[in-house]
């Protein structure tokens, strides 16, 4: 069967049916408009401090926001522009790339990873192992020209700053440093370009229902689009771009490793009428070979149980792509220990 990307059409008309939510999923219009996801800023004197501060983030609302990164703003700059300069390629420079397999990589889809799930959600997306670059550079897109090279200088500092973030964190547990260096971080770094081109009703679908990332942590980058949106205290929280901020937000994985401590967050994405939006994120995972459970030190007494079982990664993923809910206690069923 053919495969229909948004990005292929210049103009939609009309949200199709496919496409349509039901009510109770709908945007709504009110995301909180007072409620905003912390900005830490990496580069504070105080590197105890900035710990804490991650931690504090991570258990009240799951995600926050870097500055101070040290990634170079150029080059996320560039980054971003290439992601969207290749969905805007003719389609017969992406077809190459389309796949209904979704072990296949590179893959490039429409709507959701999991396959024929509907509705529709409204984006593209292009998911690609990238590090190590040595291993994974041959599969970086050829065109358009200049995304290789920008893809190899990009993602060993995205790698850096996860390092630097999950060391930080570490600490802030009570871990020792490279707790979560190592294997237990170690998987083939997993980027998404996302595409959401501008709908003509936003208030009928959504860019991406809402979910929880699989990983441990997710490094987001979006230019200057809003569209993410936070669940926090069950209020849709808007996350707006701010320029030179990154958004890191814990998954599945992190709530595991801290027994219940950091929440993997809720989230979603809206679209808009205007302007496509473009993101590029990047999933710190562990290394398939990983035994991964709560950390000895966050589960050992009998206050503070173990809530989790132990497994790898891969069963893990098999669970998250085959529950087309994305509801997170489905997700999380076969792991947890039952008392
Ligand atoms: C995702 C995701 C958010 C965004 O790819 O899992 O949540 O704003 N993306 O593109
Ligand atoms: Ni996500």
């Amino acid at each position: 069967m053919e495969i229909k990307l948004l990005s292929n059409r210049v103009k939609h008309e009309i949200v199709p049916d496919n496409y349509i939510y039901p009510v109770h999923q709908r945007p709504g219009i009110h995301a909180s408009a007072w409620k905003q996801v912390p900005i830490i800023n990496l580069a504070g004197d105080n590197q105890a401090d900035v710990s804490n501060q991650i931690l504090s983030a991570g258990k009240d609302f799951g995600v926050f926001r870097v500055i101070n990164h040290g990634i170079p703003q150029q080059l996320i700059d560039d980054m971003l522009a290439l992601a969207q300069e290749f969905f805007e390629m003719p389609a017969e420079d992406k077809a190459p790339y389309l796949s209904e397999d979704p072990t296949k990589e590179p893959r490039l889809f429409t709507g959701h990873r999991q396959g024929n799930i509907t509705p529709v959600c409204w984006r593209d997306c292009l998911f690609i192992p990238t590090y190590p670059v040595g291993k994974y550079e041959h599969l970086y897109p050829e065109k358009p020209n200049n995304l290789k090279e920008t893809m190899a200088k990009f993602t060993p500092e995205a790698r850096g700053l996860a390092t630097r973030i999950l060391k930080l964190i570490s600490v802030g547990l009570g871990l020792e440093e490279d707790y979560l260096a190592g294997n237990r971080s170690g998987g083939p770094m997993k980027m998404l370009f996302n595409y959401y081109p501008p709908c003509p009703d936003p208030s009928l679908t959504l860019g991406i229902p809402r979910h929880c990332d699989p990983d441990l942590v997710t490094l987001l980058f979006q230019a200057k689009v809003s569209g993410l949106q936070v669940l926090h205290d069950d209020q849709w929280v808007s996350v707006d771009p701010l320029p030179s901020a990154i958004v890191v937000n814990f998954g599945h994985l992190f709530e595991v490793i801290s027994n219940g401590l950091l929440k993997a967050v809720e989230h979603r994405v809206v679209t808009n009428r205007n302007v496509a939006r473009t993101t590029v994120s990047v999933g710190i995972r562990s290394a398939d070979d990983c035994v991964i459970g709560p950390a000895d030190a966050l589960a050992s007494d009998d206050s503070n149980p173990p809530l989790y079982r132990s497994f790898m990664f891969p069963e893990f993923v098999k669970a998250y792509t085959s529950n087309t809910t994305y509801d997170r206690e489905i997700n999380m069923e076969a792991f947890k220990i039952k008392n």
